[in-house]
């Protein structure tokens, strides 16, 4: 049999489902796979050998088209990291067990860099082991968007976008006091600063922060942000945004500081996981989609220890 087995993986996006929905269409109409399955929380459900039957649960044009829409991880996540098979081969000896018992010659996962490595692991150990009929591929996925090897990760622009329609609400809400104001506002990223970077430039932040740009030097980043406040204050602006990376953080203390420096009030908030939900953008169904039903190709044409990408305008 050539079943296929997909699993979602890491903090998920609001594109993460359009690249199951992606697999799902290419690998029915391919005429190269038996059954699609799902398993539940990522590489964990595999162990646990938790499976849904997705060509039955996703059997309408309808729901495929439902789940390209639906934001966060449809068949649940995780966090959890294979080891390293040189220390101890158990849990890659106990999924090769389970695809053996449910025929599944096609495995795809879909994540950031951590779930890559996972590819990477599983795929070196089929062929360092003699087991050439298992095929594992990456999918990309991550709001971070610093997976190596591809220019964009689907569920990053789905992001952006959110936080940008959130500052500019922000920011009119700011401007309603006479009294100028600073707004500090921490988003996701983990150490990578396009969030940031591209949510900032989108809704007009004064000061944009990034761990890329960020020398660990704290003192200097507060007096050039008091700098920069102090300036805008005297040409009159009255609200000052900065959007503080996670990767860079203290918003907290810093907006502390600045408010003692510079006499202005000064407020910072740690956006949550809200800034992974919301409708994926149209770009990011597309995206997503597409790599998925590029993962089900490369596969099927016999690929395995590869990661679906896209670079330079080209997949
Ligand atoms: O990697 C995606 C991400 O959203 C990061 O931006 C963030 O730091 C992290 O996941 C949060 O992880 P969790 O969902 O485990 O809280």
């Amino acid at each position: 049999m050539r079943n296929l087995l997909v699993a979602q993986s890491g903090g998920p996006t609001a594109a993460i489902n359009a690249t199951v929905a992606g697999v799902v269409s290419c690998a029915v109409l391919s005429g190269k796979v038996d059954h699609i399955y799902g398993a539940v929380n990522g590489i964990e459900g595999v162990l646990a050998e938790k499976f849904l039957d997705l060509g039955k649960k996703l059997d309408s044009a309808e729901k495929i088209s439902l789940l390209m829409q639906t934001p966060a991880a449809a068949l649940g996540s995780c966090r959890y990291k294979l080891g390293d098979p040189k220390e101890n081969t158990e849990d890659f000896e106990e999924i090769l067990r389970i695809f053996r018992r449910h025929e599944i010659r096609y495995f795809i996962y879909i994540g950031g860099n951590d779930s890559m490595d996972t590819v990477n692991k599983l795929s070196k150990y089929c062929k360092e082991n003699g087991v050439e009929d298992v095929f594992v591929v990456g999918a990309p996925k991550t709001i971070d968007n610093d997976l190596v090897g591809t220019d964009h990760c689907p569920g990053f622009g789905s992001a952006a976008k959110y936080l940008a329609a959130t500052f500019a609400e922000l920011e009119r809400d700011c401007h309603v006091y006479e009294k100028k104001a600073v707004t500090i506002v921490e988003v996701m990223g983990r150490n990578a600063g396009y969030i940031a970077l591209w949510c900032g430039i989108a809704s007009g932040a004064e000061d944009i922060l990034i761990p890329e740009r960020f020398d660990g030097n704290r003192p200097k980043l507060e007096n050039e942000l008091i700098e920069s406040i102090l300036e805008k204050k005297a040409l009159g602006k009255k609200h000052h945004l900065i959007i503080n990376a996670e990767g860079v953080g203290h918003s907290y203390g810093m907006a502390k500081r600045i408010e003692q420096a510079t006499g202005v009030e000064t407020r910072a908030s740690i956006l949550g996981h809200m800034q992974r939900g919301g409708n994926p953008t149209a770009k990011d169904r597309v995206y997503a989609s597409y790599m998925g039903a590029l993962a089900v190709d490369l596969l099927c044409s016999g690929a395995t220890n590869r990661v679906v990408g896209y670079r330079n305008g080209q997949y």
